[in-house]
């Protein structure tokens, strides 16, 4: 039988997973248990299902969470004021704010109010600018370094790659687009960030060794604009209506999956690709934060 080329993204995080069990065990003989706050503004009902899948990741590692749950009507003030006080809570190691925050709340306020030491999702100006100077002391945002521990521990080679990038989201696409350009291991590609302005974005995709789809389009990346061997990183979730489902609606990524899948090298299904990634190397972010904090 031929190996599949489904990239098994609960397998890999389950490994991740796996791993920390000995750093938990490890902190946990010098007096710490790793603490991580979620914060979740409004009922966003997508954000409801992320943030209860972190905190049963976190319950089943040993890393204790609580969850703040405040009304769609909080003011940016008050959301500031109670990041303060978990920013300034030691036992608290990480601090995650759930996004997308409601209007007018500036999430950029929010992400830089975060202590950049509690910053587990590494959205904070000062993590950000880590990132794009390739010093490794910062903590990385939890999607595109998932996506870069699926492509590592899939045996997919990165450097000297042709990277396409779909989407310049600041949560994926540009943090994505840091992360394989730099010099060094597990990086070295050469990296094309295509957005909604992109002449042709098809011409890009044909000559992409992997592919990184992230815009947010319900099955975008067509069979049609790949060529055989591609590794493909479906990172989209979007909603889209579907007959034959019970709510009326069914989840798909950004790629046609039925079409590619027969024609990639190595593709992620959606669910059980990047997804599980995420919430893997947010469980890593908040061990290392803990480490960090113990010094
Ligand atoms: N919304 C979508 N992805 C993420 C993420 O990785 N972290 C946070 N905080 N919000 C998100």
């Amino acid at each position: 039988m031929q190996a599949s080329n489904v990239v098994d993204g609960r397998a890999i995080a389950a490994q991740i997973q796996r791993e920390l069990t000995a750093r938990v065990a490890d902190l946990k003989r010098r007096g710490v248990v790793p603490g991580l706050a979620f914060v979740r503004v409004g009922e966003d009902p997508a954000s409801k299902v992320y943030v209860g899948r972190k905190e049963k990741a976190c319950a089943e590692l040993g890393i204790v969470s609580e969850t703040h749950v405040l009304p769609e009507k909080t003011s940016e003030a008050e959301l500031l004021a109670l990041i303060g006080k978990l920013n300034s809570t030691p036992h608290l190691h990480g601090i995650l704010v759930q996004a997308p925050l409601p209007r007018p709340i500036r999430e950029s306020v929010v992400f830089a109010t975060v202590l950049p030491s509690k910053d587990v999702d590494g959205f904070h100006p000062v993590n950000v600018g880590k990132l794009m100077l390739g010093d490794d002391t910062g903590f990385k945002p939890c999607t595109p370094a998932g996506v870069v521990e699926l492509l590592v521990r899939s045996g997919v080679q990165i450097e000297g790659a042709e990277v396409v990038i779909l989407g310049r989201g600041n949560i994926v696409g540009k943090p994505m687009t840091a992360m394989l350009c730099q010099k060094g291991k597990n990086a070295n590609a050469t990296v094309t960030l295509c957005h909604s302005a992109t002449r042709d974005v098809r011409a890009h995709c044909r000559r992409a060794d992997i592919i990184v789809a992230a815009m947010g389009v319900a099955e975008f990346l067509k069979a049609d604009m790949v060529k055989p061997g591609v590794v493909v990183m479906d990172v989209g979730v979007n909603r889209v209506p579907d007959a034959a489902s019970k709510t009326g609606t069914k989840l798909v990524g950004d790629v046609d999956f039925a079409n590619v899948q027969p024609i990639a090298g190595k593709i992620t299904p959606n669910p059980g690709g990047v997804g599980p990634m995420t919430i893997a190397l947010l469980l890593q972010n908040t061990v290392r934060a803990a480490e960090q904090a113990l010094g």
